[in-house]
């Protein structure tokens, strides 16, 4: 049941410090500080390139995957949707791998994809919810996500938990293949493992989100910005809120509002930036003062270091535990999904079970 929460997506939401606990401590050693994974059915030290594919969050998932892998591990990574990339005809390299992540391990596009590499010769790991999925019977290998049954239609405790793995086969790839030393290893393993207790902490500051959310509910249009990890970030923070508000959001980098999206902006149209202190700040901060300077109602997700200079030209600064930049993208998407959920009550909607939406998409 839903114990004493409104919702099933509210106490899922609430699991977020469980699961990402449960799921980091399986692949994470607190005491070595070091990664511990299951057999992955590729060598990474010899794998020449990876397609990571998936639909929806999941996708959104291997995307921040993408970012990491290719960071850590130096290991070229192409990532697409499913439905893209069953049809791409895409040249599979000899030796190559793929990783597939999804809740349900059933989704029909990504069990084509799953089929397609196989034929292709690829090695396929699948990242999965359910242990007894399709998916994870038909792939080389599974490493599941330990986060429950997720009854909520829009996923959130599966979806940081996909990202809780992806971080930690970045880290095992990096170490395979030369480019993270020990030393890096338990520096970011120790990083992870901070993760839940932060998770708890923003859950505790709900009532900012929910004012927050009051802003965005009388919105019709909201952008998601985010650059590099945080990039797929909002993008999940806009699917989730056209998923369950109905509300119409677009995520972009960044980078790319002033390629066409800023001719959008005016004092309607809220802006939610993912912008926390860190190598990228600098210049997404830019970006996000260029949109104010139009008018734009910058609403910042960073954290203390952030908060002063954002607060110069945002009207909201929320600022999250500081940390460092590995960890910012799951922790990004808790306050995300959070306000998704918030408005979507103060619109009421049907959080639960959104319309023309199912849980499963098994059909292609
Ligand atoms: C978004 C959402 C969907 C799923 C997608 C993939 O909140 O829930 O986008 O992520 O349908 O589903 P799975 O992970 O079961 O393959």
């Amino acid at each position: 049941g839903k114990g004493n929460h409104r919702h099933f997506m509210e106490k899922e939401l609430h699991e977020h410090p469980a699961v990402l606990g449960d799921t980091l401590r399986q692949y994470l050693d607190p005491g070595t500080q070091a990664v511990r994974l299951p057999r992955l059915p590729f060598d990474p030290a010899a794998v020449p390139r990876l397609t990571i594919s998936a639909c929806g969050s999941a996708f959104l998932a291997g995307l921040v995957g993408r970012y990491w892998i290719e960071q850590l591990a130096r290991l070229p990574v192409d990532a697409d949707v499913a439905s893209e990339f069953r049809y791409r005809n895409p040249p599979l390299p000899s030796g190559g791998a793929a990783i597939l992540v999804s809740q349900s391990g059933e989704t029909a596009d990504t069990m084509a994809a799953l089929r397609l590499l196989k034929e292709g010769g690829q090695r396929v790991l699948s990242v999965v919810n359910v242990p007894e999925s399709s998916m994870a019977r038909e792939s080389d290998a599974a490493v599941l996500t330990v986060a429950g049954p997720e009854i909520g239609v829009a996923s959130t405790k599966a979806f940081t938990a996909q990202l809780a793995v992806m971080a930690c086969l970045a880290i095992g790839i990096g170490r395979a293949r030369g480019h993270v030393s020990a030393a890096d290893e338990a520096k970011l393993t120790a990083a992870l493992l901070q993760v839940p207790s932060h998770a708890a902490e923003i859950l505790a500051r709900d009532a900012e989100i929910q004012a927050l959310a009051v802003e965005v509910a009388k919105a019709r249009d909201v952008l998601f910005l985010g650059r590099g990890s945080l990039f797929p970030i909002a993008l999940e923070g806009a699917l989730k809120l056209k998923e369950i508000s109905y509300i119409h959001a677009e995520g972009y980098a960044a980078g790319e509002m002033k390629h066409g999206p800023i001719a959008l902006i005016d004092s309607n149209v809220p802006v939610i930036a993912l912008c926390p202190s860190g190598p990228l700040f600098e210049k997404t901060a830019s970006n996000l003062q260029e949109a104010a300077a139009r008018g734009g109602r910058i609403m910042a997700f960073t954290d203390e270091e952030g908060a002063g200079p954002l607060s110069r030209f945002a009207e909201r600064v929320i600022a999250l535990p500081r940390v460092g930049a590995f960890s910012t993208p799951i922790l990004h998407a808790i306050p995300v999904q959070l306000l998704a959920y918030h408005v979507a009550v103060l619109k009421g909607t049907d959080v639960d079970q959104p319309r023309n939406l199912a849980k499963s998409v098994t059909v292609e």
